[in-house]
């Protein structure tokens, strides 16, 4: 069932900040398409993040690093059209703010003028804060990105849990404050142990998202295709699949090869 008729208010960064004030929890999923972000959206979610994992789940890229900046646009564009309620969160894609703050400033305007989106997600924390600040002194809303930072795979060298090390879990706390303190809106957390994500949240006052850094957060976000099945290669402990599409996508194209061999499809009510 949609929420949509009881509560058809626009989310803003603003009313997120109140769901973190009154304990509310925060939902946000992926959505890469026109289609699918109408589908998140009608069912009520709070935010929509055009992820850079489209480079694996849309373009079948091994990491998140081969996406670029006018693919983005061009996946953000039709998400937006889709979109009545959630916030719509566009991730910048490896390459287009770590360079320097006014490139990364041109990046965002043109995600921002071209896409119609809310605001702009970017990983990373000192590193990154001259971007961050440039961008958020044009009025662009910015939420962090800590912890398993997937733009930093070759640095990692794999996906395995991020900050479980006192020096590593220090950085990642002080790096949220000063995000925070630059003036991001929130921070996603992602695949670090829950302890280290509840301090954070706790130590915070803008909400804290995570995605496999526990239940002690102000919202939970995950990747679309995974939690509905469409995907099915992809199990980290994190992961809690809600349907199994991709099986029920299996059995209506068998279906319809069948109808279409044995001559069944089009019948008689189904031409003109
Ligand atoms: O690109 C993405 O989907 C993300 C989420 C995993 C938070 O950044």
């Amino acid at each position: 069932m949609s929420i949509h008729s009881e509560d058809s208010r626009r989310v803003t960064t603003h009313r997120l900040l109140e769901m973190k004030q009154r304990g509310e929890k925060i939902s946000m999923l992926t959505a890469y398409d026109f289609t699918m972000g109408s589908i998140v959206d009608q069912a009520g979610i709070d935010i929509i993040l055009v992820g850079d994992s489209a480079s694996n789940v849309m373009c079948g890229n091994v990491t998140t690093l081969p996406i670029t900046l006018d693919q983005m646009i061009f996946l953000a564009k039709s998400v937006v059209r889709g979109v009545k309620r959630a916030l719509v969160v566009v991730d910048m894609p490896f390459g287009s703010y770590q360079g320097n703050s006014k490139e990364a400033l041109a990046s965002a305007i043109r995600i921002m003028k071209e896409t119609h989106c809310d605001c702009l997600k970017v990983e990373g924390g000192e590193e990154i804060l001259e971007s961050v600040k440039r961008i958020l002194s044009a009025g662009i809303p910015v939420m962090g990105h800590l912890g398993l930072m997937p733009q930093s795979i070759n640095k990692y060298g794999s996906y395995a849990v991020r900050a479980k090390e006192e020096e590593e879990a220090d950085k990642l706390v002080r790096d949220a404050h000063l995000l925070e303190d630059a003036g991001c809106f929130a921070i996603v957390l992602e695949k670090i142990p829950a302890a280290l994500a509840k301090k954070v949240a706790a130590e915070l006052t803008i909400p804290v998202i995570g995605i496999g850094a526990g239940n002690e957060v102000d919202g939970q976000v995950l990747v679309l295709h995974d939690m509905v099945g469409l995907t099915q290669d992809f199990s980290p402990r994190f992961l809690r699949r809600y349907a199994n599409i991709q099986n029920i996508m299996h059995q209506a194209i068998e279906h319809y090869i069948e109808d279409v061999k044995s001559g069944d499809f089009p019948n008689q009510k189904e031409q003109y």
